[in-house]
């Protein structure tokens, strides 16, 4: 089965784009996917930030863990619905999920 995430890039373009919960995938998988210039350089340990997002629906999502809460409070463009899209598995409680690509951090 597949699910659909709403993107909003830096450019302020929307799109849908499917994605498949069986896979294994988290959030930054697939907007690297999707080619979106999402870095992930940490490889999705929450280390890193490059894959910093905002997130505009109330889907239900796993708790921020420690080390995503340590990256999103250094980071100076955080927001209240700042979230590391690598700490966000694809799955159905995620279908729809609406989220605006954060600004590159420097
Ligand atoms: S890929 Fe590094 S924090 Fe998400």
């Amino acid at each position: 089965m597949d699910i659909k995430i709403i993107i909003k890039d830096r450019n302020n373009e929307k799109r849908t784009v499917s994605a498949p919960i069986d896979m294994n995938l988290n959030l930054m998988e697939v907007l690297k996917i999707h080619n979106y210039p999402i870095e992930g350089t940490c490889g999705g340990m929450a280390l890193c930030a490059s894959c910093h997002v905002y997130i505009n629906s109330e889907n239900l999502l796993p708790p921020i863990s420690d080390s995503e809460q340590a990256m999103l409070d250094d980071n100076w463009d955080s927001k209240q619905n700042s979230r590391l899209a690598c700490q966000i598995p694809m799955s159905k409680d995620v279908d729809l999920l609406n989220i605006e690509i954060a600004p590159e951090s420097f």
